[in-house]
């Protein structure tokens, strides 16, 4: 039941965490400060390549991994969408994981490509939310997300839920392989811990947000900025806001602007910025200085630190809590989500049917 809320994705957003803390609890240790994974039936040490393979906002969680299995693992990861990975012939080869997100467990471009990897003798991980779900049954190796059920079409506690999986799966992974040391997992698992709190920190900026969804509402195209692992949440928030409000919207690595979307900038086409303060922060604002210059439009979305020093000048920002960099892409999911939602909500669409969409895609 939707209690207070006003929609099922207001309320899932608003579950995050809760059900980010509930998934994090079963794969840490907080008082030993380690990472902890189900029991694994396979040498997690010899596994050479990852290749992660989903749709969607699982797709985009598993972007986000790659960085993480990238680098603290130092193992090379290949990513696909599943609808593409499954008619490419991938080169698959002997000692590799196989790593399936998905929410429903029931996509079937998913597990098309799963059972190929199965076939193919590669190790079969999957990260789900529904324990019952095909891929579930089908898996070596079950990670569940326990985000509860997701009723809203669009995905939001599910993914972030993945996330959370994905970096502790990434860190053990590192563990296993010898290439983190007891003082880097302590790090990582702390950092991963302040996760709830920094959502919530998030959420409290759901008026100023719903407050500035006009701003977005008329416009026909929006584009999103992001870098490193926040560059997937660009993508997110563009595919949340599409699926939503019917608002065309794409999102680039910031670093691509210059090499071609740069000419679609005046003043009706919205820049949001996803920028946390940070070795990357510069970058990222000379990318959106170009923006500024061709009469661009640009909502940052920034900690306190990001808005100082950029903030002037903008059409509008968000404030987000300062955050360490492994955790920014779940904190920043936030903004994106509640923009997407206020937005959709003023433009008076459909939000948790919206046209078009089924919640599962059982054909492929
Ligand atoms: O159940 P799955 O995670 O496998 O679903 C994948 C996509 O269909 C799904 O993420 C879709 O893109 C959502 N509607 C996004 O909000």
């Amino acid at each position: 039941e939707k209690g207070n809320y006003r929609h099922f994705m207001q309320k899932e957003i608003f579950e995050q965490p809760t059900v980010v803390a509930q998934t994090l609890q079963s794969y840490l240790r907080p008082v030993e400060q380690r990472v902890a994974l189900p029991q694994i039936d396979f040498d997690i040490t010899a596994i050479d390549r990852v290749t992660i393979v989903a749709c969607g906002t699982s797709y985009y969680a598993g972007m986000v991994a790659k960085y993480w299995f990238e680098q603290f693992a130092r193992v090379p990861v290949d990513i696909d969408f599943a609808s593409e990975f499954r008619y490419r012939e991938p080169v698959l080869q002997p000692g590799g994981l196989a790593l399936f997100i998905s929410q429903s467990g029931e996509t079937a471009d998913t597990l098309a490509a799963l059972r190929h990897c199965k076939q193919e003798g590669q190790t079969i991980a999957v990260v789900v939310n529904v324990p019952t779900s095909s891929m579930a049954r089908e898996a070596d190796l079950l990670l569940p997300t326990h985000a509860g059920p997701e009723i809203g079409v669009a995905s939001t506690k599910a993914f972030t839920c993945q996330l959370a999986v994905l970096a502790a799966l990434a860190a053990h992974f590192a563990v296993k392989k010898g290439k983190l040391n007891r003082e880097e997992e302590a790090d990582i698992v702390a950092h991963l811990l302040e996760a709830p709190a920094c959502l919530n920190a998030a959420l409290d900026h759901d008026e100023d947000i719903a407050a500035m969804a006009h701003l977005i509402a008329p416009a026909r195209d929006v584009l999103y900025l992001g870098r490193g692992p926040d560059f997937p949440l660009a993508l997110e928030g563009a595919l949340k806001l599409k699926e939503i409000s019917y608002i065309h919207a794409e999102g680039y690595a910031s670093g691509e602007m210059k090499h071609g979307p740069i000419a679609l900038i005046d003043e009706d086409v919205p820049v949001i910025c996803l920028a946390p303060s940070g070795p990357l922060f510069e970058k990222t604002v000379s990318n959106m200085e170009e923006v500024r210059a061709r009469g661009g439009k640009v909502v940052l979305i920034s900690d306190a630190e990001g808005l100082a020093e950029a903030g002037e000048g903008c059409m509008a920002t968000i404030e987000m809590p300062k955050v360490h960099p492994l955790i920014a892409p779940l904190v920043y999911a936030v903004p994106v989500q509640l923009l997407a939602y206020h937005v959709a909500v003023a433009k008076g669409t459909d939000v948790d049917q919206p046209r078009n969409l089924a919640k599962s895609v059982t054909v492929e």
